[in-house]
């Protein structure tokens, strides 16, 4: 496949196999959002976080309640959890750590935003490589995320969205997320079960588990992230799913 630039602004580029790039460097940005509270953006950016290690992932917990951060204390220590963390408190910061992070062997940036966040906040922001969207079956949480996306869409968002199923417990939940989302031209990632780990260690910043069976969790799902940023050229219509 050829790849060639598809957008190009003040030095930032994306390439048409997903690839990021700040002044000639790459840098993989991924943005964790839904303004629907509880739907698990926290949830997820903390096995993303475990499946990588925090020697390899810079964060930033844009949410003043900062569960994201205190789960990664509970998990990796106080110290580790400083070294990875990105002091920024707004979007607005994005293109400012990019431009320190592009080209750095630490180039991963992971982001997790607040219950909230307007669509119109979001697509300010067309410097992340791929935007992450976690929702349940819930019909509340659906509803809720089918609008934010939309209200992206509608504005012309060139990043790529994938839908990252959460809370599944069995096949009928996801099939529920396939129907309502089904029209959109988004990807669907690998879904994250139920698991009482992640339940814990969010509701109580406790982690009484075994960070290699939170990575044993994440590995199916880092592996749709990262099919997911090579392919983003999505067709015009319907959901695609990513192995
Ligand atoms: N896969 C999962 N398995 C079990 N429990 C989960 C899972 N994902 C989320 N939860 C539970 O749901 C609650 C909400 O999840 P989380 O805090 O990740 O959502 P959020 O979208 O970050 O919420 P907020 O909008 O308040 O920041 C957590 O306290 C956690 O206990
Ligand atoms: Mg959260």
């Amino acid at each position: 496949m050829t790849v060639v630039e598809r957008l190009s602004f003040k030095g930032f580029s994306r390439s048409n196999n997903g690839q990021t790039r700040f002044a000639g460097q790459p840098y993989k940005l991924l943005l964790v959002a839904n303004p629907k509270g509880g739907v698990g953006k926290s949830s997820l950016s903390v096995l993303l976080t475990a499946f990588s290690g925090l020697e390899r992932v810079l964060f930033a917990d844009i949410d003043p309640q900062q569960s994201t951060k205190l789960a990664f204390e509970a998990m990796f220590g106080e110290e580790a959890t400083s070294n990875s963390l990105l002091e920024i408190t707004n979007l607005g910061d994005i293109e400012k750590v990019i431009r320190k992070v592009a080209g750095q062997p630490k180039r991963t940036i992971l982001i997790d935003t607040p219950a909230g966040m307007t669509p119109d906040a979001i697509a300010k922001q067309p410097l992340v490589s791929l935007l992450l969207v976690p929702v349940s079956s819930s019909a509340v949480e659906m509803r809720a995320t089918f609008n934010f996306i939309s209200g992206l869409l509608a504005k012309n968002y060139t990043v790529p969205i994938l839908i990252v199923p959460n809370k599944i417990d069995d096949n009928s939940d996801l099939l529920r997320i396939i129907a309502e989302f089904g029209k959109l031209p988004c990807m669907l990632a690998t879904p994250i079960p139920y698991d009482k780990n992640i339940e814990k260690l969010l509701a109580e910043q406790q982690f009484p588990g075994q960070l290699s069976d939170l990575r044993k969790a994440a590995f199916p799902l880092i592996r749709s992230i990262n099919n997911a940023i090579k392919s983003p050229h999505l067709p015009a219509s319907n959901l695609r799913q990513i192995d």
